[in-house]
């Protein structure tokens, strides 16, 4: 089953559940000061779980485009991308952990035709610190329903990921985690703002035995590893606690939240551990093959960065986003040069990205009609970042060499120059320094900051002056 059926079916099916279908939020939120991007589908609907009535009833389902901008920095591996759509199901108070595992599990196996033998779950191993206990009753409706349908279910209780690294999952079915399986927007209960909500959640994740555990990420395989077999595709939050001042106390009402990796799910059921292979990505990675007159096999971490990255740029130029110095604009300028650096190491030359743009513009028209209805904008945001950095990328290079050679490790005022002159965000400076074997010193970040602080008050005092 292709990406677009999936997504699709997920609204049929919660839809004959009884769920109304809700709009997706942009990807700037603007009444949320806490990220700068819709990170995930409950995002929107933090008033709704911790207490509000929402106009459409008590069981809602959407699909909504996410951008964790904190990952850009993970992608070029098989399965990390920054924007991605995640399937969103919500019960606000009307149903609770049965009805939700049960719903997922008829998605995934029913409906998708998930093999399984192999799905792995996880549940909370709970936290006597808390005074929150085990989650006994997820465990119980995953034993139905693996047994029910042939599958062993055994189960072990890992606790931390470090454990789990060190002793393995030996293949159990269910595996308890703590930590791992409590989600809020800010990770681990001591973690959470003062009034937000959270809570213990189940997560499931796809088994691919074609994939070598990679043991830099530990001795053993266990489905909080990210030794590379096991891909969480989907996650069930269970939000019945709010932190306060002393510690969690019970919301209103016992949510839930599910968010499923939409294009991880399609990778799963393609059987493919790499997502770039799904049929949003990979006419992207098509299209940069036949650009670069190169291969994907050989050149995959600069397609995937590409694909990713004008991805993601050409949904928040829709939402409104522009390439700028600071905030959003910031985040879409730092995609965007980064994908035309990795552009230029496989002699992708200028019109890249406004190329492989015009194949995401196709694959999202359907789904995402004001994409679509925002081609021109998109396209020509696109060239002029590309005009403008392709014409000092070089140079930056070459000045970035020749600091290497100087035989000192490189300061703040060095990735200024980087930054001002040749127009390489800080951080693709440090990543490119990194390739070059160049050291930088401790303190760059805040000499890089006080030299652009510095430039900030100098331009300011000329304004003022009216230079
Ligand atoms: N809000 C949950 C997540 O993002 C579902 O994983």
């Amino acid at each position: 089953m292709d990406i677009n059926s999936i997504r699709s079916l997920y609204l049929d099916y919660f839809t004959s559940h009884g769920h109304a279908v809700i709009e997706h939020a942009p990807l700037v939120l603007e009444e949320d000061s806490t990220t700068l991007f819709t990170g995930s589908g409950m995002q929107p609907l933090l008033p709704y779980l911790l207490g509000a009535e929402h106009p459409s009833g008590s069981r809602l389902v959407d699909v909504q485009p996410c951008l964790r901008s904190q990952d850009i920095e993970e992608v070029g591996d098989n399965r990390h991308t920054t924007f991605f759509e995640m399937l969103g199901n919500w019960s606000l108070g009307a149903y609770f952990k049965p009805e939700q595992i049960r719903y997922a599990w008829e998605f995934l196996v029913d409906k998708v035709g998930l093999d399984p033998h192999r799905l792995y779950v996880t549940v909370y191993s709970g936290d006597e610190s808390l005074g929150i206990h085990s989650d006994e009753e997820s465990a119980e409706v995953w034993r139905e329903l693996f047994t029910g349908a042939g599958v062993s279910a055994d189960r072990v209780d890992l606790v931390t990921e470090a454990r789990g690294n060190d002793e393995g999952s030996a293949g159990a079915r269910i595996c308890g985690y703590r930590d791992k399986n409590w989600w809020s927007r800010n990770g681990a209960p001591d973690t959470m703002p003062i009034g937000d909500p959270g809570g213990p959640d189940t997560e499931v994740f796809y088994y691919f035995p074609q994939v070598q555990h990679d043991p830099a990420f530990g001795a053993h395989p266990h489905p909080n590893s990210d030794g590379g077999q096991y891909l969480e595709i989907g996650n069930s939050v269970f939000m019945q606690f709010q932190r306060v001042e002393s510690g969690l106390a019970e919301l209103p009402r016992r949510n839930v939240d599910f968010g499923g990796g939409l294009e991880r799910i399609a990778a799963a059921a393609i059987d493919s551990p790499d997502v770039y292979r799904v049929g949003t990505l990979w006419p992207i990675i098509c299209r940069l093959e036949e650009l670069s007159g190169r291969h994907y096999a050989d050149e995959t971490m600069a397609m995937r960065v590409i694909a990713d990255h004008v991805r993601g740029a050409v949904f928040l130029i829709a939402d409104g986003v522009r390439p700028s110095a600071k905030e959003h604009g910031y985040v879409l300028r730092r995609l965007l040069r980064r994908a035309i650096r990795f552009a230029h190491a496989i002699e992708c030359f200028e019109g890249t990205l406004t190329a492989a743009a015009e194949v995401v513009i196709d694959v999202y028209s359907t789904a995402y009609p004001s994409v679509a209805s925002s081609r021109t904008q998109i396209l020509e945001a696109l060239a002029k970042e590309e005009r403008q950095f392709r014409r000092t990328l070089g140079k930056g290079l070459r000045e970035l060499r020749r600091l290497g050679k100087e035989s000192r490790p490189l300061n703040g005022g060095d990735l200024f120059t980087l930054y001002e002159r040749y127009g390489f965000p800080v951080e693709l400076a440090v990543e490119e320094a990194a390739r070059m074997n160049i050291a930088l010193v401790a303190s760059w970040r805040t000499e890089f900051d006080v030299a652009k602080e510095n430039q900030r008050l100098a331009s300011k005092a000329s304004t003022n002056l009216g230079i």
